[in-house]
């Protein structure tokens, strides 16, 4: 074998030369693997790019030994770190909670309200399977001809990332289907987990490697779902319980207990604690049974869920864009704490509100370590009265923040002081100002304020938003600070600024090439990311989606927008229109657009980007794809909810007044102003028979 690493370039014969370029290949191959898949690179960035110059220079001089492989040619356009993108065929949609009892019962009078037989006939029973709520994380496991050929995460419910490598390690996930009758093309949906008899196992490893401890069993399952390398997936034991399903060649009939039946039947886990309930008081009774066996589990649950066991039913009812209509989970109460309050900081938020955050002395809640906690605003540490130095009650549930409920008062130190709101901002020292009915003061400064220049740009990289893939908080800090990146727009500049990044502490070429390669990706981008990215105020990512169904295309929303700050225009009517926007949302909305620096940020945007026409879920075939309907009047066959429910799963945007952008009034007996209005307007009108008819249901 020849040696040929230590002769310079210009001495390199050409066979020497044509087996350099060999070596060269493979070894920067192999840190590549090191690098993008194992997170683990070997040599710094320096040896790399070394590496990378002497191929470059080698092939200058040959140029007719270039290697189709060559790595040349991949530069900047190393595949992002990570993994690939998957796109969810059917979203993958979140739960809405219970906190107690009367909000179950609240979800079983919603579901008799909806369907007009139940409404009608009181007897008819609401039967529901319930089961415990995993806390773990959601994967979707696609089969097709009964081979497992992909598995995902749910990611932001659209799209998730692709883990099949990781999830075949898992013994409760079959590779192929047992038994027979399963559709062609399957997705099996369910919660992965680790045990908390492994999760201990695991934590006692990491400290013995001296690896950070994981705080959860949660987190443990998360950390070992996401390694890009598999082989360490398979080390860590993970569980799976089967409990939905998302797109299926044929559909599933029965109910939701029997196709959990059938998923035992094809090799899967389902949870043995899983019921049929037969009424409210059944599923509040298995609630009680479950809560007083949580402590004995090997896995930690949040709750219960409760699912419609009826299919038909539950397709019905359908789902909003964030959660189904038919399930609903019950969640145990948050856990709490005693800690003593060190002091009391104030964080500028993106939108400049002031929040008061409590640094405590850390305390375990629920398994896990918590030194801080929300105190919302000003009027909650008056009303609870607390102080630095006070011992406090804390609480935690979920994922959400932890919060301070309450003052223990007889520890009390005696020389505490009540906490005095600061009326400047702590960041850019500008006013900070409360409106009347507002319950946070905001700083006035705008942009010129650091915080919510690069609180806005952290949400603008986020995973709902532009998901950029290595563009974390400290990044966007660091360059913000060194003036790479004052705007949104900026982002999409950087790769005029390569060399700039690649020759700053701890990156190099390689780690400049792949940010601005993750950069790349997003170039193009849906118009639902695109508003939520915007960043602004009580626009989430739901009412991004929202917004983008309504208007499609990014020119049409803007224009709406800024016609929709006449309140008495029509662009007005159609906005608050939309089911979940209302009047203080829309003003937060044409506010945003009444302002010129975020039209110029919008401008500067429009010249770097495609923004994605929103592409509605395929309602191919469907006659009212599209078209906007107002229901008026007293519908007889179905309750307005159900009709409502049913267009808009068909793809039909349903409004509450009728204008010249209206298609059809459907109009029931008792139609007042809206069908007069239909008919001044000339605009179709229908029975509720004709619509039936219309949608292929008469
Ligand atoms: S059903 C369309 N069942 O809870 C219905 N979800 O808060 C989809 N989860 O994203 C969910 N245990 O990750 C369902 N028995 C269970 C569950 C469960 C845990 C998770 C799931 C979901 C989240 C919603």
């Amino acid at each position: 074998m020849m040696d040929t690493s230590g002769v310079p370039v210009d001495d390199l014969t050409r066979a020497q030369a044509k087996w350099e370029l060999t070596r060269l290949a493979a070894e920067i191959k192999h840190h590549d693997e090191l690098y993008y898949q194992r997170s683990q690179p070997t040599v710094s960035d320096a040896d790399y790019d070394a590496l990378k110059q002497r191929n470059a220079a080698i092939e200058a001089r040959f140029p007719e030994l270039m290697l189709p492989e060559s790595p040349s040619k991949r530069v900047g356009a190393v595949p992002a770190a990570g993994f690939a993108k998957v796109r969810h065929a059917v979203p993958m949609l979140s739960l809405d909670n219970a906190f107690g009892e009367e909000d179950v019962r609240d979800f079983f009078e919603s579901v008799r309200r909806f369907m007009k037989e139940l409404k009608d006939d009181p007897t008819i029973p609401i039967e529901a399977l319930a089961e415990p709520k995993i806390d773990g994380l959601s994967a979707t496991l696609r089969y097709e001809g009964g081979e497992f050929i992909q598995g995902a995460t749910r990611g932001d419910g659209t799209e998730g990332e692709d883990i099949t490598a990781n999830l075949r390690t898992l013994k409760d996930i079959p590779h192929r289907l047992h038994g027979e009758g399963w559709p062609v093309v399957l997705e099996v949906r369910g919660e992965v987990y680790m045990s908390r008899g492994d999760f201990f196992a695991l934590n006692e490893r990491q400290e013995a490697a001296g690896e950070k401890p994981f705080a959860n069993p949660r987190n443990a399952a998360s950390g070992s779902l996401r390694q890009l390398d598999s082989s360490i997936t398979a080390s860590r034991p993970l569980g799976f319980f089967a409990y939905s399903w998302g797109e299926v060649s044929e559909p599933i009939d029965g109910s939701q207990w029997a196709v959990l039946q059938r998923f035992k039947d094809w090799g899967f886990s389902t949870n043995p604690l899983a019921r049929l309930c037969g009424s409210v008081e059944d599923v509040l009774a298995l609630y009680g049974e479950v809560a007083a066996r949580r402590a004995t589990l090997d896995y930690d649950i949040d709750g219960v869920v409760y699912k419609l066991d009826r299919l038909d039913w539950q397709e019905r009812m359908g789902s909003s864009s964030r959660a189904p209509r038919w399930a609903i989970a019950h969640k145990f109460p948050a856990e709490q704490a005693e800690t003593v309050l060190e002091k009391i900081d104030i964080q500028v938020g993106r939108t400049g509100a002031l929040t008061p955050v409590a640094h405590l002395k850390p305390v375990t809640v629920g398994g896990v370590v918590v030194s801080r906690a929300t105190l919302h605003n000003e009027d909650e540490i008056e009303r609870k009265g607390v102080r630095a130095g006070d011992t406090v009650i804390i609480q935690r549930a979920g994922d959400v923040i932890p919060q301070v409920v309450a003052v223990v008062t007889d520890k009390r130190p005696a020389d505490s002081r009540p906490f005095e709101f600061p009326h400047e901002c702590p960041i850019c020292g500008s006013m900070a100002i409360r409106e009347p009915g507002e319950a946070a003061r905001r700083c006035t400064g705008g942009l010129i304020c650091r915080a919510q220049a690069v609180e806005r740009l952290k949400h603008f990289v986020s995973r709902d938003a532009f998901d950029i893939e290595g563009f974390g908080k400290k990044h966007i800090e660091a360059f913000w600070e060194d003036g790479l990146i004052k705007t949104p727009g900026d982002i999409f500049r950087l790769r005029d600024r390569r060399d700039e990044i690649a020759a700053r502490e701890g990156w190099g070429e390689q780690s400049a090439d792949n940010l601005l390669a993750a950069i790349e990706d997003r170039r193009t981008i849906g118009l639902d990311r695109f508003i939520y990215a915007l960043g602004i105020r009580q626009v989430g990512s739901s009412t991004g989606r929202l917004l983008a169904r309504g208007y499609l295309s990014l020119e049409a929303w803007r224009e709406a927008m800024m016609k929709a700050a006449d309140a008495d225009s029509e662009e007005h009517a159609d906005l608050i229109a939309i089911d979940g926007i209302g009047p203080a949302m829309a003003a937060d909305l044409t506010g945003f657009f009444a302002e010129d620096h975020n039209r110029d940020i919008m401008d500067d945007l429009a010249a770097e980007l495609t923004v994605a026409d929103f592409e509605a879920p395929s309602t191919e075939g469907s006659p009212v794809a599209g078209k906007t309907v107002v229901f008026t009047g007293t519908l007889e066959v179905m309750t307005r909810s159900e009709a409502k429910a049913r267009a808009e799963t068909l793809g039909a945007k349903v409004s509450g007044s009728v204008s010249a952008k209206t298609d059809y009034v459907v109009a029931g007996p008792g139609a007042g102003s809206k069908a007069k209005k239909a008919a001044e307007l000339g605009i179709t009108t229908l029975s509720e028979q004709e619509w039936l008819e219309l949608i292929g249901q008469g």
